[in-house]
């Protein structure tokens, strides 16, 4: 017997439910084949920024005008950063056109910002380059103690609809989890135009540097037990959300997408696992979920999608406050 591990992803036909993230490993067209050979079912292209596309329009203002250094953040050396990660806007539009017109797979551009502007009309330019689906990533920090929960959330809500108002491909929206009412959001970045949530993103932590005393930016890969964040709000809101569900943040194993597909997730996406062991695992990590698939006789991955999801659950406060306590209270101590 052979398992269908198809799935489907703002309604697009997946092969399976192992899309890769964004990445600096998507940067490349070279870089899209080899996680496309390697079995990706789509692929998330790395994020065009807000702040890229200010900038490029600016400069290209300012070279006309002015004279490119006035820009402020040009000085600090924050916005050059960016080339070492993706070349420009231009550069981002013509590879999601070559990677469309070289790959078999969909492939999903990622816009990344806080704020709504001009910048917003780039969906409309990723759209026309054949963009499959929009990823519009928004990472905002509140660290204005003025801001309320509320401006904030509106903030968001308002970003997602004029995104939503600029194109006509699918669009997801990927957050953070930090909100008071995650469930709430979830349900209105859906009423605001998200065919699909990508939960969750991962905010980088600053660190200090002891020696040097500075503050140095720091991405640390991921570990399996980041998991349990996405696996427990996938299992909540699937079937409560009128959208597609994607999980991101800790997705390394077969197991670990198993138990996604378990909770409700549509797709599971990898960035840390492929960074750490090449694109070519995620062969590997099919031949484990089919495996599991075949050796707990479902046919395919539509029939286990969100079985144990807290809707589908017989103990649904296992997601909920009674299940901390009882794993608190059944907690036995280790010998110190
Ligand atoms: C080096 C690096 C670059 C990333 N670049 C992006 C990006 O451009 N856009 C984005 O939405 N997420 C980006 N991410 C986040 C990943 O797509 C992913 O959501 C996150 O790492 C959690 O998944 P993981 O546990 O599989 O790593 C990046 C992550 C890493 C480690």
């Amino acid at each position: 017997m052979t398992v269908n591990l198809k799935t489907t992803y703002l309604g697009l036909e997946l092969d399976t439910p192992l899309v890769a993230s964004a990445s600096p490993l998507g940067r490349t067209i070279e870089g899209l084949h080899r996680l496309a050979n390697a079995g990706a079912s789509a692929v998330v292209l790395p994020s065009l920024f807000e702040e890229q596309i200010e900038y490029d329009s600016y400069q290209v203002h300012e070279t006309l005008e002015l004279g490119a250094e006035s820009f402020p953040e040009h000085a600090t050396g924050f916005l050059p950063e960016f080339e070492a990660y993706n070349t420009g806007p231009e550069h981002y539009i013509d590879l999601v056109a070559r990677a469309r017109e070289e790959l078999a797979i969909p492939v999903i551009a990622s816009l990344n910002g806080a704020t709504t502007g001009g910048w917003v009309e780039y969906a409309r330019r990723l759209e026309a380059a054949g963009a499959s689906a929009l990823e519009l990533n928004v990472y905002f920090i509140a660290t204005d103690v003025e801001d309320t929960s509320t401006a904030v959330e509106q903030r968001y809500l308002d970003l997602v609809a004029a995104v939503r108002e600029t194109i006509d491909i699918p669009l997801a929206v990927k957050v953070g989890p930090y909100f008071s009412a995650m469930a709430n959001m979830a349900r209105r970045l859906t009423e605001a135009g998200a065919d699909g949530l990508v939960l969750f993103n991962r905010f980088y932590q600053p660190d200090i540097h002891l020696e040097d005393l500075e503050v140095v930016p720091n991405v640390q890969l991921s570990t399996p037990m980041e998991l349990r964040l996405p696996l427990r709000w996938i299992a909540i809101l699937k079937g409560r959300v009128n959208a597609s569900l994607a999980a991101t943040t800790g997705v390394h194993s077969g197991e670990d997408v198993l138990k996604l597909l378990l909770a409700g997730a549509d797709v599971t996406m990898m960035c840390s696992a492929l960074l750490r062991h090449g694109p070519e695992w995620i062969r590997t990590v099919e031949e484990a979920v089919r495996e599991w698939l075949e050796s707990h006789e479902y046919q395919s991955v539509e029939q286990m999608k969100g079985s144990m999801s807290q809707a589908s659950v017989p103990d649904p406060a296992a997601f909920e406050r009674s299940n901390y306590m009882e794993s608190l209270i059944t907690y036995s101590t280790p010998n110190v």
